[in-house]
């Protein structure tokens, strides 16, 4: 069962709130308050825990979840190795921390020799807002490569992971899933890849047809074209 820890959370933060200003108003006020103030303070104190059990009960139908995306028929780590051109992408706001001003994306694969044996290292590159705008890069590891092509990616050591899937991958491109649920947020992107700055329409169609299929954007989010004329 799904429960909806975010609202949870505002809810009793709020009526916490709520409860310990009761409480420091009866500091400032005269002692024979301090009896209706106690009762008050139990209400709310009360009033807390029925909600946070009834919202713990609460199942919350929009809260998505990742999907547990299956790779690419076809993946092996040397074929994921490389420079790969962002095309497009599908992404949640809170997913687009180090995107969110990108043009000219494009990420780098390599093994990490020092890690356990499927790590990988993603440099992550663009260029701010326009073609001439300064670097934005940020490094990624790749690790717990559960299968091939599925890992956990890791941007800061002790921060939280998100999940991270091929699950198209061919010669010249290459569809890139990672995803993440904390407290029932959810975040997730959907980054169709190319060997080359372009990518025959219909193939990027196609691709994210395919990602359509999975249930993978289930916050119904727009599909975002990546800037790359002038780039390169
Ligand atoms: C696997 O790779 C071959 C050769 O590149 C390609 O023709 C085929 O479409 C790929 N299959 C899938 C499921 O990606
Ligand atoms: C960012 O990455 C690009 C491509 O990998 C590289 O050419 C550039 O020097 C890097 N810039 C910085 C500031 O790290």
């Amino acid at each position: 069962m799904k429960v909806n820890l975010v609202n949870l959370h505002t809810v009793t933060s709020f009526l916490y709130r709520q409860a310990t200003s009761v409480e420091s108003t009866a500091k400032q006020s005269h002692s024979c308050m301090m009896m209706s103030v106690e009762v008050q303070r139990y209400t709310m104190l009360l009033i807390v825990v029925v909600v946070a059990v009834v919202a713990a009960l609460v199942p919350v139908a929009s809260a998505g979840q990742c999907v547990d995306a299956k790779p690419g028929a076809n993946f092996t780590n040397e074929r994921y190795y490389g420079l790969w051109y962002e095309i497009g992408k599908i992404q949640t706001a809170g997913g687009a921390f180090f995107e969110k001003d990108c043009v000219c994306t494009n990420i780098a694969i390599k093994a990490d020799p020092s890690g356990n044996a499927g790590d990988a290292i993603v440099t992550n590159s663009c260029r701010k807002k326009t073609p001439q705008g300064q670097y934005l890069n940020a490094t990624a590891k790749l690790i717990q490569e559960t299968v091939p092509g599925k890992w956990q990616e890791s941007f800061f050591p002790f921060a939280p992971t998100q999940t991270y899937t091929i699950i198209y991958i061919g010669d010249d491109y290459a569809v890139e899933y990672d995803c993440e649920s904390v407290f029932g947020l959810l975040n997730y992107c959907i980054h169709i890849l190319s060997r080359k700055p372009t990518q025959d329409p219909d193939l990027t169609k196609k691709l994210l047809q395919g990602s359509l299929d999975m249930g993978l954007n289930s916050e119904e989010l727009e599909y975002v074209q990546t800037l790359q004329e002038g780039c390169w």
